[in-house]
């Protein structure tokens, strides 16, 4: 069948900073002519955007990538790229380049704005085309953006991160924390509210250190964005314990769009552990914190990140972690078997804990945090809350979407829903999830 559209297919890996750095690599093609295709089949540039933030999710990459060889083979003018987290580790693009010769371009993080020109160069050479940057350079704005997630907007408010927590490879693969001016995230979120977009999700590793390097801080943003007239949910991501400060939560308590629900990440409840994970923060002033949250906004939901395995982790030390899951009565938890990263400080280090000991215990901490999440779900039923539908669920035949908590719905909605903000009274309880009724 003969077509003249190019098409394009975008596999994401990742956090949700890459799937917004995925809107960014859809904008350009789009900008270069190229419509989305459904799959891989039917595309004419299929691009990975890679994450390398555990071993699983580099190793799922690469057989993906792999399995591409015998499309390419079949179809000459195929352009398969590659870039993201993984590609910008230092020696990896050779290493890629080695193993799948096939792959056309391989870039980094640093020059994904760059992927226009990378993408012209490459069609008139025949070779692989390399080139990831060392450097972090300054921030690019107006790249376009083709976005996927209606009705929610990703918005990035910092690059990079100066944390170096010692298990993470983040700092390495995304440079030092820089952060875009306050009036053009501000402007951007003003465009999306007029474009009708119902929620703002403000992306930084690290959203509590927005600002350092221009004079302003993220109560600041929270507040001037708050101001923007229109109904719409703001939320953010991820916070830092150490950097959330009394100013930022009296702003958050003020502010008539910013969610009552919360990303602070613990990684661990021992303080010994802590330590050796450079977190700078011990567990009493993560409560102190979980306190002054709860003090201004009683109701606020609160999530975490944590990660079991990391070198050294006695039972008493995972006993720890499991204690402040009791305590803190988080309305979830991501959590994880600490993975050894090349190249960072915890890779080096003495007592790597057996995979069969953190299997173990991950599984513990997931049984634990269910059983908290489902007595939650208990509470809501009966109460009437609003959600923001965000679409069609096939298989549970239901339209579903969050309330301000964070927590997931589902309903008997219509297609109109999408989008708008509904009224929902909860019947019964998925697990962690909730089914209700419109009314
Ligand atoms: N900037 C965010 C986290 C980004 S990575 C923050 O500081 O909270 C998301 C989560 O992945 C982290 O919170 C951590 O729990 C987990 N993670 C990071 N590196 C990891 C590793 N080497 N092994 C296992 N989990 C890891
Ligand atoms: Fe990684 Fe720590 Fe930075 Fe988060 S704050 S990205 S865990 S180094
Ligand atoms: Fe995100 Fe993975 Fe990179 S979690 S910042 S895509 S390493």
């Amino acid at each position: 069948m003969e077509r003249n559209e190019k098409r394009y297919y975008i596999t994401t890996y990742g956090c949700q900073m890459n799937i917004h750095e995925s809107e960014k690599l859809a904008g350009i093609l789009t900008s270069l002519g190229y419509k989305p295709s459904e799959n891989e089949l039917n595309a004419d540039i299929i691009v990975f955007n890679t994450c390398c933030i555990r071993e699983n999710a580099e190793n799922t990459a690469d057989g993906n990538i792999g399995a591409l060889k015998k499309l390419k083979k079949n179809k000459k003018d195929l352009i398969i790229a590659v870039g993201g987290c993984m590609t910008q580790q230092v020696g990896y693009a050779e290493k890629l380049h080695q193993k799948f010769p096939f792959i056309d371009i391989i870039f980094g993080t640093h020059n994904l704005e760059n992927f226009k020109a990378l993408l012209e160069t490459k069609l008139k050479q025949k070779r692989t085309l390399i080139e990831v940057l060392e450097k972090e350079g300054e921030i690019v704005e107006g790249t376009p953006k083709t976005r996927t997630s209606y009705p929610n907007a990703w918005v990035n408010i910092t690059y990079g991160c100066n944390n170096f927590c010692t298990y993470c490879i983040v700092p390495y693969v995304r440079g030092r924390e820089r952060s875009r001016m306050l009036n053009d995230i501000v402007n951007e979120c003003k465009e999306l509210v007029a474009e009708g977009y119902k929620e703002i999700t403000l992306l930084g590793q690290n959203v509590n250190s927005y600002g350092k390097d221009l004079g302003v801080d993220f109560a600041d943003l929270i507040s001037e964005i708050s101001k923007i007239e229109g109904k719409f949910r703001l939320r953010y991501m991820t916070n830092h314990p150490k950097d959330l400060n009394e100013k930022l939560i009296i702003a958050l308590s003020k502010s008539d769009k910013a969610c009552r629900s919360i990303h602070l990440p613990i990684q661990a409840g021992s303080n010994r552990i802590l330590k050796l994970m450079n977190r700078k923060y011990d567990r009493e002033s993560y409560f102190e914190k979980v306190e002054m949250l709860r003090k201004y906004m009683p109701d606020i939901a609160i999530t975490t990140d944590i990660m079991v395995g990391f070198p050294t982790e006695t039972e008493q030390d995972f006993l720890d972690t499991v204690d402040v899951l009791k305590k803190v009565g988080f309305a979830g938890a991501f959590t994880f078997v600490y993975s050894k990263r090349e190249g960072t400080p915890a890779a080096k280090m003495d007592g790597q804990i057996d995979e069969s000991v953190s299997k173990k215990r991950i599984m513990h901490l997931i049984d634990l945090q269910n059983q908290i999440n489902r007595n939650q779900s208990k509470q809501y039923i009966g109460k009437v809350v609003e959600v923001l539908c965000e679409g069609y669920d096939e298989k549970k035949d239901m339209y579903l979407g969050r309330d301000t908590y964070g927590r997931m719905l589902y309903f008997n909605g219509e297609q109109s829903d999408i989008g708008n903000f509904v009224n929902v009274k909860v019947e019964k309880t998925g697990g962690i999830s909730l089914v209700g009724q419109k009314v």
